[in-house]
């Protein structure tokens, strides 16, 4: 590791993304695509999990010969870029997101030219490819950590970290309070080769994850290079992975009581990061200008959120708020009022999210009594109404494919795919299961293998009788992309001709939105002249306002009213 700028250029020639952006890009919605820098600021990105989308060589683990072989799919479903969760060598001790090597593939995916073919085949496709950049810590088997591990407490291969002595008079103590945000302490202690207990390590995640020193310059420079390392392969884009979290206080006091001043807490959104990605942004636009960073910020505070929007930082930043909003019109329509507004002022497009390979897939969540998500509420045995649910999340769908901005789409909802809460608890991967001793049912309920046909497991998505990595239901023949796509009541259909118009309806997409006066527990806004999207979260039907014809509805009208959990497009125009 460590590699310096100018190793780079020795190896085999990269596909320069110049080469590609000259070709004409086809779009699959017809037309002309054409390459602009601001391509991102409407776009709808559908989120690849590599190990669970398809599996080309039978493993029972997704890869990315997997990932080439369904770009047809994708292009189909009318994506205009693909974001894919980390490829790289990993132990695996978060699903990838413990990184070994950042300019290397794990073979369990492929390798880099597998990579280097699946950017340009997609580009082809007119489909762009961003990839996640985990820079807030690094696998403890990357070679920086085994580095400093083997080199010793006060040796410069630790400053790269955050080792402390413990406190207490054997330094049994932990240097201060912080936890993980998987569960337990942040600190773990090492061991040395003799057996006697040594230093402590900072991971605000799993103790595989370490946190790396962002005020070292050698860290700053590092990743600067792997930026260019992807750019230079063709990547179009950056998501940034735990983005708010990389700088630290140096003294590492322990949290205040209450919650402390912005940019005061000792390692969430402190200021020294807008210069980080500062320094980021320049080296995005020195490719032409189409290349983007789009950072995974959990914040609170919208204005706080909007900071890093600001032109010469980051491009895009993932919406939580909508995302772990309440089924619940007066919550939904305050977090899309103040997110517009909060965005207009830094001239950044708001992003709209549904879910991730983090939280709850929105069919189960939305059928639930309590539909907001949050991480420390997860628990096993959960009463869901799945129909409800399922009406709720194309409701939902549709709400947010109109909304002005990009649209993120996780694999797997574009099937209704419910959480997968009857997984053994051997199979179980997620740190955050194990680490909350069992309480958690983690994350492995939303990253179950895609189902793509057939009756019987593994439905198409590697070697028939084979066994995959996370098991699938034995009833998701009727889930299947094959049992679908003919249906045009599907939810597959569904978003295939939501995101046909998104893509052909100039006012979708970045724009601007106009509210429309409505009955409290509906959502109504005009996007330009010829479509109002209405939602009605209610339990009775609603009115509609006046139009022409439809669009598109994720359920049939009742007597020309909209019925509960139902979103319409109206047309305007004749
Ligand atoms: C956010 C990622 O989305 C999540 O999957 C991961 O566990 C943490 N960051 C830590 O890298």
């Amino acid at each position: 590791m460590g590699t310096a700028a100018g190793d780079v250029d020795e190896r085999a020639p990269p596909v320069r993304f110049e080469e590609l952006t000259r070709q004409t890009v086809p779009s699959p919605g017809g037309g002309d695509a054409a390459v602009s820098a601001d391509w991102w600021r409407g776009a709808t990105i559908y989120q690849v999990y590599p190990r669970s989308f398809a599996d080309a060589d039978g493993d029972g683990s997704g890869d990315l010969a997997g990932v080439r072989s369904r770009l047809g799919y994708l292009a189909d479903l009318g994506v205009d870029a693909i974001w894919l969760t980390p490829w790289y060598p990993s132990p695996m001790a978060d699903g990838g997101y413990d990184v070994a090597d950042y300019r290397a593939i794990d073979p369990a995916f492929g390798d880099l030219a597998e990579a280097e073919g699946l950017i340009a085949d997609a580009f082809a496709m007119g489909i762009r490819t961003i990839i996640d950049v985990v820079p807030n810590h690094v696998s403890s088997e990357h070679a920086w950590f085994r580095a400093a591990v083997a080199a010793g407490p006060g040796s410069p291969e630790r400053d790269r970290f955050w080792f402390r002595d413990g406190r207490g008079p054997r330094g049994e103590q932990p240097p201060n309070g912080w936890t993980s945000n998987f569960g337990g302490g942040a600190w773990t202690r090492l061991t040395s080769p003799e057996g006697t207990p040594e230093q402590w390590y900072l991971h605000l995640f799993a103790p595989g994850q370490p946190d790396l020193n962002w005020d070292h310059p050698d860290v700053r420079r590092e990743y600067q290079d792997i930026l260019r390392f992807w750019f230079d392969r063709g990547v179009a884009g950056i998501r940034i992975d735990s983005a708010a979290l990389l700088a630290k206080d140096p003294r590492l006091p322990d949290l205040p009581d209450g919650t402390p001043d912005a940019g005061a807490h000792p390692y969430v959104d402190r200021d020294e990061l807008q210069d980080i990605y500062r320094g980021w942004r320049r080296i995005g636009d020195s490719y032409g200008g189409d290349r983007v960073l789009i950072g995974e910020i959990w914040l609170a505070d919208v204005d706080r959120f909007v900071r890093y929007l600001r032109p010469d930082i980051l491009h895009s930043a993932f919406n939580f708020d909508f995302m772990t909003a309440p089924w619940d019109a007066r919550r939904l329509r305050r977090s899309i009022e103040s997110t517009i507004s909060a965005h207009a002022v830094v001239g950044a497009p708001p992003t709209w999210v549904l879910s991730n390979h983090d939280v709850t897939r929105p069919v189960t969540r939305y059928g639930r009594t309590d539909t907001a998500f949050a991480f420390d509420t997860k628990r096993f045995g959960t009463p869901t109404d799945l129909g409800l649910g399922t009406r709720r999340a194309r409701a939902a769908a549709l709400l947010a494919m109109a909304l002005p901005g990009a649209y993120y789409l996780y694999q797997g909802d574009e099937l209704g795919l419910p959480e997968v809460e009857e997984l053994p608890l051997e199979r179980l991967q997620d740190p955050m299961y194990a680490r909350s001793g069992g309480v958690d049912p983690g994350r492995d309920g939303c990253r179950v293998p895609i189902p793509w046909s057939g009756d019987i497991p593994p439905y198409g998505f590697g070697a028939a009788g084979g066994r995959t990595w996370l098991p699938q239901p034995d009833d998701w023949g009727r889930y299947t992309v094959n049992a679908q796509l003919n249906d045009p009541d599907s939810m597959l259909s569904l978003h295939r001709d939501a995101l046909r118009l998104r893509r052909d309806l100039p006012d979708l997409g970045d724009g601007a939105l106009e509210w429309v006066r409505s009955e409290p527990e509906v959502i109504a806004f005009r996007r330009g002249p010829d479509l109002v999207c209405v939602t009605n979260l209610g339990t009775s039907p609603a009115h509609l306002p006046r139009h022409t014809g439809v669009w598109v509805t994720s359920r049939p009208m009742e007597g020309g009213r909209l019925p509960p959990d139902t979103t319409a497009w109206l047309r305007l125009r004749h």
